[in-house]
């Protein structure tokens, strides 16, 4: 199964997404690999601060379109589970992460929310399901706070487009930053609602990779 974590706009959570996603599935004994295709190579780093103590994943740099796919080919059936942390770029990447995905998920900032890169996002998944029957994919809100009546707005606005958003959101926690300069994910750090919200959040898109 391959988890595509995409968007059109930069530091929406691309990167927390997966490391936290890799994170709980390895938790929960599945072999995950993280395929990180940003040159800005934050989950690689990411990698190279995780210490032995904690579940193993594998993560690998590709930001080269055709050599993502041929790679993701050759170690698909070697992993339970392969997340792609993407790029913000307008590219031909995002489309073949896209493609790639058995699932999508598009991180969403509800107080930075971009219509025009939502709009633009979604001209990129429709052109992928011209390529592919299926392209499952689903919003996720970050820094989302369900007092705000901005966010309430978004989230109605968001129940317009074609893509749903996940139950699951996950709020502003300075856990998130904290434990990614530890190379861990909120499940392993001391952060207790922080660990439940990303529980949640895995639980859900197990059950959805699960009807696939
Ligand atoms: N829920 C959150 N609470 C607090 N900080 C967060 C949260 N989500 C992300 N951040 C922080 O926001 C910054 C951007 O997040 P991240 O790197 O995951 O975004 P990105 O979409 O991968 O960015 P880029 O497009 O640059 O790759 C990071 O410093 C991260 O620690
Ligand atoms: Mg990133």
């Amino acid at each position: 199964m391959i988890v595509s974590v995409t968007s059109l706009k930069g530091g929406v959570g691309k990167s927390t997404l997966s490391q936290n996603l890799a994170v709980c599935f390895a938790h929960m004994g599945y072999n995950v690999a993280l395929v990180d295709t940003d040159t800005n190579a934050s989950s690689v780093h990411w990698s190279g601060l995780r210490e032995e103590d904690v579940p193993a994943i594998t993560v690998m740099g590709l930001t080269d379109s055709n050599a993502l796919r041929k790679n993701i080919q050759k170690i698909h059936d070697n992993y339970d589970l392969i997340i792609i942390d993407g790029t913000p770029s307008i590219s031909k990447l995002v489309s073949t992460i896209l493609v790639l995905g058995d699932l999508v998920l598009i991180p969403i900032r509800p107080s930075g929310f971009d219509i025009w890169a939502t709009e633009k996002f979604i001209e990129h998944y429709d052109q992928a399901k011209t390529l592919k029957d299926n392209v499952q994919a689903y919003f996720v809100l970050n820094e989302y706070n369900p007092q705000a009546n901005l966010n309430k707005e978004i989230k109605d606005a968001l129940g317009e487009l074609e893509i749903p958003a996940l139950e699951a959101t996950i709020r502003h926690r300075v856990a998130y930053g904290e434990a990614s300069v530890m190379g861990l994910g909120v499940y392993e750090y001391k952060d207790a609602k922080a660990k439940e919200e990303m529980t949640q959040l895995t639980n859900e898109v197990l059950s959805i990779l699960q009807k696939l």
